[in-house]
């Protein structure tokens, strides 16, 4: 039985060979400490981090690549855009589509920051409306904080129209795109974004423990972490110099080094390949589990756009045996439970039960997918 992976949405696996290879690669060839010391290993290390600032910021639209940080994954790059921006008395409007990488840290402010939180509901299908939006600006309120695609319900949010409505009030926008970055097309200066929060080990397709933060140039952060920076070691304080601003700490050199391959094959194989591929599958998806007796699936309707993955619930089947006996009696890796987004199971009423998802990647075929509904009509039928 050939192992099936279709959990994508959390990391994405398998890596594009070149991943692996450069990491094993830089390993065994260097292991010096980027950005301290002026050795040529050193210096090696510092240009590698470089070289993957300069992948991603060419992917998204990033004009300087030191505007991006390079940090340990989204919910770092979340909790730095989020404690580092906002003070006492800042409103915030976000949705009720959010990963616990927003809502905790917001609600963490919320106790501890004395900030105030507005939540807009999205429809039962994950369908955000704008004029609820735009009716919860304040003139307190400082940041937008929104995923650009739902992890539960794989709705896409209308990003460009959002940061329409917050240049309108000279309010910022922080965007978590953990489920978009790699698949969608982003560029964050045309969007009008003026954070951008980003896993590397899912669409990116860099190893775990990686990721980052796009910092608009005219914003500042209170940095999350003070220490050593190689750089300005006289100061006392926190140098003001992106990116080490925001990157106290030896980086995760070696993920950085995969990191860079993982993007330098998105942007060869495009984003719009990879968007049209994983559609593809998701509609197949879709379009086989509703033939499925007693399944109900979560978000957009059949053919709409929709990040890569589907959300079901299976009639009389809690999703954790769901999961358990595609892993077990059919070798196929899916996601059941909660997937940190418990306000989004209450938009989709599956606040009691979670649900299954199925998630797939640039390497994910159309008979993995048959496989699955093979089964799970199998299982319905025994
Ligand atoms: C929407 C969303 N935001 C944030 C995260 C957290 O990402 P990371 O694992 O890189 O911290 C995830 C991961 O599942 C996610 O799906």
């Amino acid at each position: 039985m050939e192992p099936i992976y279709l959990d994508w949405a959390a990391s994405s696996w398998p890596k594009p060979p070149a991943v692996t290879q450069a990491m094993v690669h830089f390993l065994e060839g260097n292991g010096a400490n980027p950005g301290r010391g002026g050795h040529r290993q050193a210096m090696e290390a510092s240009r590698a981090l470089y070289g993957c600032r300069l992948e991603l910021a060419r992917l998204l639209g990033v004009a300087r690549p030191t505007d991006i940080a390079l940090l340990s994954g989204a919910t770092e790059a979340l909790n730095l855009a989020l404690k580092g921006f906002l003070k006492p008395g800042d409103h915030v409007i976000t949705t009720e589509l959010e990963h616990n990488s927003v809502r905790r840290p917001l609600e963490w402010l919320k106790e501890h920051g004395g900030i105030e939180l507005t939540y807009i509901p999205a429809g039962h299908h994950g369908k955000l409306e704008l004029t609820r939006l735009a009716e919860a600006f304040k003139l307190n309120t400082a940041l937008v904080a929104c995923s650009h695609a739902s992890n539960l319900l794989g709705s896409v949010l209308p990003i460009a129209d959002i940061a329409a409505l917050c240049r309108r009030r000279g309010v910022r926008l922080l965007v978590d795109a953990a489920q978009t970055a790699g698949s969608f097309s982003i560029d964050v200066e045309a969007m009008g974004i003026d954070m951008l929060a980003f896993p590397g080990h899912k669409g990116l397709l860099g190893p775990q423990g990686t990721g980052g933060l796009y910092l608009a140039p005219d914003l500042e952060l209170e940095p999350l972490l003070q220490g050593g920076t190689g750089s300005n070691s006289e100061e006392i304080r926190q140098p003001s110099v992106r990116p080490e601003r925001y990157e106290a700490g030896t980086r995760n050199t070696p993920g950085a080094v995969g990191l860079r391959e993982g993007v330098r094959h998105v942007r060869e194989t495009t984003t719009e390949a990879v968007r049209r591929h994983e559609q593809a599958l998701v509609d197949r998806l879709h379009a086989g589990l509703l033939e499925l007796p007693g399944v109900r699936c979560l978000g957009p309707a059949p053919g709409e756009e929709r990040a890569a993955l589907v959300s079901f619930v299976l009639e009389g089947e809690d999703p954790a045996v769901t999961a358990f006996r595609l892993d077990r009696e059919y070798g196929i890796a899916v996601r059941a439970g909660y997937h940190c987004s418990p306000l989004g199971h209450r938009t989709a009423g599956t606040e009691a039960t979670g649900a299954v998802r199925a998630s797939v990647g640039y390497a994910t075929t159309a008979e993995q997918i048959d496989t699955l509904l093979a089964a799970l009509h199998e299982m319905r039928q025994g």
